[in-house]
Order: C-alpha cells, then structure tokens, then sequence
C-alpha cells in the first residue's frame, strides 16, 4: 500500500452524477478525489446518450434525403465505417473535454476501480497498483449495467445489449428487440432508418408506458407508419443463438408460444445498478432492493456517505444524475439542496421525438386534479410544414381552477429541445394564461407551446374556432 490522501469529497464514477459532483464540490471550495474505472463521462458519453444521439442524428439526416421529393440521388448508402468513426470521434471530443474541466477545476483524478475500506477510506485499484484515500464525505455515483433476463444471454456477437450494438459494422438485415421502452424505441428507429427489418417485443400492452397515453398511440402508430413491427402483451421467455442467428421464445397474451428468427437481438429490458467490488457489505448501508437508499438531499443510511444517479433508481436519466450529483456537493459541503423529481423532464429520440415533463393527463386525473387540457398539432404551425416533419402535437394539461400547468407532452420532431421552454414554464409554476401570453418567435416549432395552452382556453389562434 502506497501514501495515504485525505479529501473533503470522494466521488466514486466519472459519468454526468459523478464527474458533476466533483466539479460542485471543488467550485464550493472543498479538496476534491474523483476515482474513475473506465472513462470519464460514464454510461452517458462513451455507451448511452452521446453516441446514440450522434448514429440517430446521421440516420435522420439519411432518411430525411431518401424520402426528400427534392433531393434526388440514385447510390444513396450509409457507409457505416465512417458513422462509427463519427461516433467516436464524438465521444472522443466530449471526453477530452471533460478530462479538461476536472484538471482545470484542480480534481484529483485517479483511474481505477474503488472499494469500501471503512465508512471514510476507499481502496483503489488501478494500474499503479492499490491506493488508499480518505474522505471526509463520500459520493457514490456508479450507475448502471443493462439488465439481462438469465434465459437469454448476452453473447455480444447474436445477442446483444446496448453497448454492443453500437459497434456493429453491418446493419442486420433483421433485428428483435426484446422490451419496448426508451431503449427499445429509439434504437428501432435507428435501425429501421438504417434498413434493417425491426420487430419490438413489450409484455406490456404499450410501448414506453410510462409516457401519456396519446402521445403513446400516436408514436405507436408513426412507428408502424414506418415499417416497425411492435409485438405487445408479448413476453420474452428465453433466446438462444442458433446456426448464427437469434431465436427468441415469446409468449402471447392468451398463452401461446411463438418463435422469432432474426440476424441480431437487442435486449433493453431496463438497467440494473452497479456496486459489483464496492464492498458496501462494509459501510452496513441501507438499500431498497438492489439500489442504494437515498433521501431527498442525497444521503445514504451512512452519514457523510451520499449516492447518486442510477445506482438510487427512480429515472434512469444523466440529468437526472448531473441534478443529484450537484445537490449532494452542496448537502456534503454544508448546503441545503433538495431535488424536485416532479420537474425532470424525459425525452425519447424516436422519429419523431418524444419529451415530457411533469404529470400525464391519467397521473393528474389519478392525483384527484380537475383539469383544463390545451392540444396543438404541428401540421398547423408553419415551420413544421415548411421542414416537412409535421407529424404530432403539443399537450398541455393545467389544473382547472387557477390554470397552473401541471404536465407538458410534446411528440414531434425537436420535441427534446422543445422541452426546454416547457420545463421553465412548470418550474416557474406557470399558469395556461401565463404560457398562452408568451410571444414566441415565429417561424418556430415553439409557436406550438404557446398555442397549446391557448387551446385550453378556446383560444388558439391557428385551430379552428371551437365551440
Ligand atoms: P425501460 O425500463 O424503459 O424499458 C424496458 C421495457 O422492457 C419495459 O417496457 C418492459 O415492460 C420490457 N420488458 C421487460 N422484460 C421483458 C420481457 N421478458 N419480454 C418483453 N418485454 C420485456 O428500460 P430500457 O429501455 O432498457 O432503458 C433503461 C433506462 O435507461 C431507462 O430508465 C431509460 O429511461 C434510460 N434511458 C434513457 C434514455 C433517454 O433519456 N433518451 C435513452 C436510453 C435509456
């Protein structure tokens, strides 16, 4: 064992929690030791978001000019070498970056794996051997691994997750995805928009279910709109590889079983935290289930031990994270931070795009509100018509007495930058009246925001005059 460091803050995972955490706690003056075992920028930079956002970006782009009635082009192929090595040099870019900021914010960083000593000390093991560092407070921001169904394994090759899948250098011709969440939904349309024939197995009676119920029918039916195959009420029992392909044992709703052939099989049925070598046995914390037991300012059972992101559970979501791993700095610091889980929007990059934020009309109604709800489609708002992606709608649902938005639902193309607008409105406690009166720049798809709530009034100015 070598030197022994002391530091007012330990974070445990370089991703967007971890990394976030680090950078508050050196902002707010403390001696900060960030340990990471792979790559600075966790799930989200290296495996998840970035580069998923990068291939859907080119995919778009791509199927935008092969449906073009403008643009013409006979040879028209993706050429997937060079959509990997943009991906790459994506994540490369980004990491960099990162890598950049905490030198520049004066962390220690230390790659390796770390694993609980006692409530104050951690063991590192990296390439220089085994460490030992103390922490006056400690954040645990170590994430997730996708979760595997034990009848289907993951062989990396036929059956994958989605880490794998990121590096294919073909496109299959077929591809099964097992679980039709977020997952689930965006790499079909990836793969769909590449070629591939795409078939989407949900047990569930719907695709993204925690998503509100029109904008679930209606991507539901653009998704078969465009040649995706979504099989629900539909179970994975159990999948093999056999003579190279994926065969996948589902059962139906009334019982029967059925056998799926594809090329390659993609498993998305959720993540699981990871704490794999954390030795939390030693530290005796509280968990529920297998995630880490937080409260609302981040602490665990252990005082002076925090944890963040997705090894605590609820949305599985890097801002989510990033929002935790700066409120448990401040609480670790001496601050009061809490977090507002009711605010936090989700997105899902479908074609089109699906974002959301606050309660869906069921969870409102369910909460015993009594609601005003304002649509509007964007086949009548004039950007979406002049750029050709007119397909969805904006829904905003206010509680009835003092118009007080309670939940926006936005389907349609851009609709995960379009949430930004919505987010301020709901977390400035915006009423109907307030959003309807804002003056939105025009041509824009966020001219949709404001007519929504409008519509909850009667008073749209672009639908027709209602009754
Ligand atoms: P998920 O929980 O969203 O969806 C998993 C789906 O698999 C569920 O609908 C479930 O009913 C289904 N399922 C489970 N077992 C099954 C079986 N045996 N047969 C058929 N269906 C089955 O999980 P997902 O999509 O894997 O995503 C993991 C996490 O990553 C989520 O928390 C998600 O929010 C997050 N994420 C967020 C993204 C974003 O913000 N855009 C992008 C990708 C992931």
């Amino acid at each position: 064992m070598k030197g022994k460091g002391i530091f007012d803050v330990v974070v445990i995972g370089g991703g967007p929690g971890g990394y976030v955490a680090a950078i508050r706690a050196a902002q707010l003056g403390a001696k900060v030791l960030l340990v990471e075992k792979d790559e600075l920028g966790g799930t989200c930079l290296n495996r998840g978001c970035i580069p998923t956002k990068t291939i859907l970006s080119d995919v778009r782009l791509y199927d935008h000019v092969k449906h073009s009635l403008v643009v013409k082009g006979d040879r028209l192929r993706v050429d997937m070498g060079q959509l990997l090595e943009r991906k790459n040099k994506v994540i490369k870019a980004l990491n960099t970056g990162v890598q950049f900021l905490v030198k520049d914010y004066g962390i220690t960083f230390v790659p390796g794996k770390a694993a609980f000593i006692d409530r104050k000390t951690i063991e590192v093991k990296g390439q220089k051997g085994r460490e030992q560092f103390e922490g006056q407070k400690i954040i645990i921001a170590t994430g997730s691994v996708s979760a595997q169904i034990p009848s289907v394994p993951v062989d990396g090759k036929v059956i994958l997750t989605s880490t794998e899948i990121l590096n294919l250098s073909s496109i299959p011709k077929d591809l099964l995805i097992i679980g039709g969440g977020t997952i689930g939904v965006e790499f079909a349309c990836m793969f769909n928009g590449l070629g591939s024939k795409v078939t989407v197995v949900e047990m569930l009676p719907t695709p993204i279910a925690t998503e509100d119920e029109e904008v679930i029918r209606s991507l539901s039916t653009l998704l078969k709109k465009r040649g995706i195959q979504i099989l629900t009420d539909t179970k994975v029992k159990e999948a093999k590889v056999k003579k190279g392909r994926a065969e996948v044992t589902v059962t139906e709703k009334d019982g029967k079983e059925n056998v799926l052939r594809a090329e390659r099989a993609l498993v998305a049925v959720g993540r699981s935290p990871y704490t794999e070598g954390l030795q939390l046995e030693k530290i005796n914390l509280s968990m529920n289930g297998k995630f880490i037991k937080v409260n609302e300012k981040m602490e665990t059972s252990v005082p002076g031990i925090y944890a963040i992101g997705d090894v605590t559970g609820r949305q599985m979501l890097a801002h989510k994270a990033s929002a935790e791993g700066v409120a448990a700095a401040e609480n670790a610091l001496g601050h009061l931070a809490r977090i507002d889980y009711s605010k936090i929007p989700n997105c899902i990059y479908t074609f089109p795009e699906v974002a959301s934020v606050g309660l869906t009309e069921k969870q409102a109604k369910e909460k015993g509100l009594q609601v005003r709800i304002g649509r509007f489609p964007f086949q009548s708002n004039g950007k979406a018509l002049a750029t050709g992606d007119s397909d969805g709608f904006v829904k905003v649902i206010a509680e009835k007495d003092l118009g007080q938005v309670v939940g926006i639902h936005i389907l349609g193309d851009h609709a995960t930058d379009l949430i930004g607008g919505a987010v301020l409105a709901l977390g400035l406690e915006a009423t109907i009246e307030e959003m309807g009166k804002t003056t939105q720049p025009h041509p824009t798809l966020n001219e949709a925001l404001s007519e929504a709530a409008l519509d909850a009034t009667k008073e749209a100015i672009h639908l027709p005059k209602k009754k």
